[in-house]
């Protein structure tokens, strides 16, 4: 059969409330433009994350009636644990209740002032936990990553000449471990090659930098290994994800993506001084080593899900589903991120609003403009995600892409879904010339996009509009 479906049954239903488009203009006002800010029962179609969003399988739910609750050694815990070590083959696995708890531990341990992180991407929460602790997050993508409309099979690859270069500009002991995120999430979801990881545990060797990856969408970058490098087609995923976790000498996951939970993470090493002093931080704020800020409900939810995750049908599927929305919008000239990724399509937003400059967000107002259009919620990751930086007259520096994610949650939405959503997008692509620009009217320090406030930039007002913002002027122009 050529066709792809769906390899579950749907066992349980959850209604989606309807809106109009009339009712969506207010909601988007009350939350000011902030599609974060929107109550979740208003959105018809959820493209904001696959992070925690996934439906349970039946074995899911079965599993939490086994769960352990014990304060300290549940069976839970060693269930989680049994099956984590066999599938990332680490010697310490320690329980968290998502991947930036994680994230913050092991940067906490790891890092001090100064110190360095290079990552082939950093996500927003990695580096706003390094950045946290003083310490410098550095991206060292291959340079296809910022080529939106280029295809590469492994775009999320980090530059291994650039890492190894950087590594010898600057004291490698500034440098307390190297990253790299699997997919790459924050331009596509990429996947990182076998040949990759190799090649970045080669050089961190050389120089004694142990290497971690962040792991959350593990099982989407092992299938693409499957599907695009040589010697590995016959293979299984589970096979592959262990030799990609044999490179390195630790991970940070978030369970709530290819972990199929809906919360829960993990923090792994090889070492086991550094592991204790993990554990000791974990009780401070987590919990205890056993159970790490999660319930054993938990530790049995993604003790199942990491074991669904790599089945090769339910991978195939995932990968067919995103794809689709991902041709039928491309054919229609709508500019993606090529080739579509693991988890999501990503919406080329610069390319599509070139008349949209990149300080009156594109990306934030195509995402304003679907969920206006047709109830669905993607999530920018451009200049609002990532530009909070500042040149030395105190200017705000655009992100190097503006880009509009549509995620797609695990076995939440069927074929028809995914029609409506290619529907909504042609149907703005169809008006783009008429879309204009957002302001941002208040913002927090740390990761703005969640809580940042907007409004419609009007073209009728003045063309340069100056502001305070971090005590600082910034100038925004029309
Ligand atoms: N690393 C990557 C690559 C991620 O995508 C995320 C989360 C994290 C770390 C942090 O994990 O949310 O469990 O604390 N990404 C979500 C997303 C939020 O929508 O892409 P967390």
């Amino acid at each position: 059969m050529k066709t792809i479906i769906e390899p579950f049954r749907v066992k349980v239903v959850e209604p989606i409330k309807m809106t109009t488009r009339d009712e969506r203009e207010g909601y988007l006002k009350d939350a000011a433009y902030n599609l974060f800010l929107l109550k979740a029962e208003n959105v018809i179609i959820d493209l904001l994350t696959d992070s925690g969003t996934a439906a349970m399988s039946a074995e899911q739910w079965s599993a939490l009636m086994r769960g352990d609750e014990s304060y300290a050694g549940s069976k839970s815990f060693y269930r989680f644990e049994e099956v984590v070590r066999d599938i990332f083959g680490f010697k310490q696995v320690i329980p968290m209740h998502q991947g930036r708890a994680a994230e913050r531990i092991l940067f906490s341990v790891m890092c001090k002032q100064g110190s360095i992180v290079p990552n082939n991407t950093n996500f927003d929460t990695t580096r706003a936990n390094i950045e946290y602790l003083g310490a410098e997050a550095v991206d060292l993508p291959i340079p296809e990553f910022y080529q939106p409309a280029v295809n590469h099979p492994f775009k999320g690859n980090m530059d291994t000449a650039a890492l190894e270069n950087f590594i010898k500009r600057v004291d490698p002991e500034r440098i307390p471990l190297v990253m790299v995120t699997v997919t790459n999430n924050s331009g596509g979801g990429q996947p990182v090659s076998m040949a990759n990881i190799r090649e970045v545990k080669a050089i961190c060797s050389r120089y004694g930098v142990p290497l971690y990856l962040d792991a959350c969408r593990f099982a989407e970058n092992a299938y693409f290994i499957k599907l695009r490098e040589a010697g590995y087609a016959d293979k299984s995923v589970k096979e592959i994800a262990r030799e990609m976790f044999s490179y390195a000498d630790g991970c940070t996951m978030s369970a709530k993506k290819d972990g199929l939970a809906n919360i829960g993470g993990f923090l792994c090493t090889n070492d086991d001084q550094l592991a204790q002093q993990e554990k000791d931080l974990l009780i401070l704020t987590e919990g205890f080593p056993t159970y790490g800020g999660l319930a054993g409900r938990d530790l049995e939810a993604i003790a199942v899900g990491l074991e669904e995750v790599l089945h090769e049908d339910y991978l195939q599927y995932r990968f067919a589903s995103i794809r689709y929305l991902g041709e039928h919008i491309s054919r229609a000239g709508v500019p993606i991120v090529q080739p579509p990724g693991g988890h999501a399509i990503y919406i080329d937003a610069r390319a599509m609003l070139p008349h949209i400059p990149p300080l009156q967000y594109p990306g934030q107002a195509l995402a304003v403009e679907l969920y206006r259009e047709a109830g669905i919620r993607s999530c920018e990751i451009g200049s609002v995600m990532h530009a909070e930086k500042y040149t030395e007259s105190g200017e705000e520096m655009p992100s190097a892409m503006e880009l509009v994610r549509l995620a797609i949650p695990h076995r939440v939405y069927t074929q028809s879904h995914i029609d409506y959503v290619v529907e909504a997008i042609l149907q703005v692509y169809e008006r783009r010339t008429s879309i204009s620009g957002y302001r941002i009217v208040s913002q927090p320090k740390f990761l703005r996009h969640f809580t940042a406030r907007f409004e419609p930039v009007d073209e009728l007002t003045e063309i340069l509009r100056v502001r305070s913002n971090h005590g600082k002027q910034i100038f925004l122009q029309n």
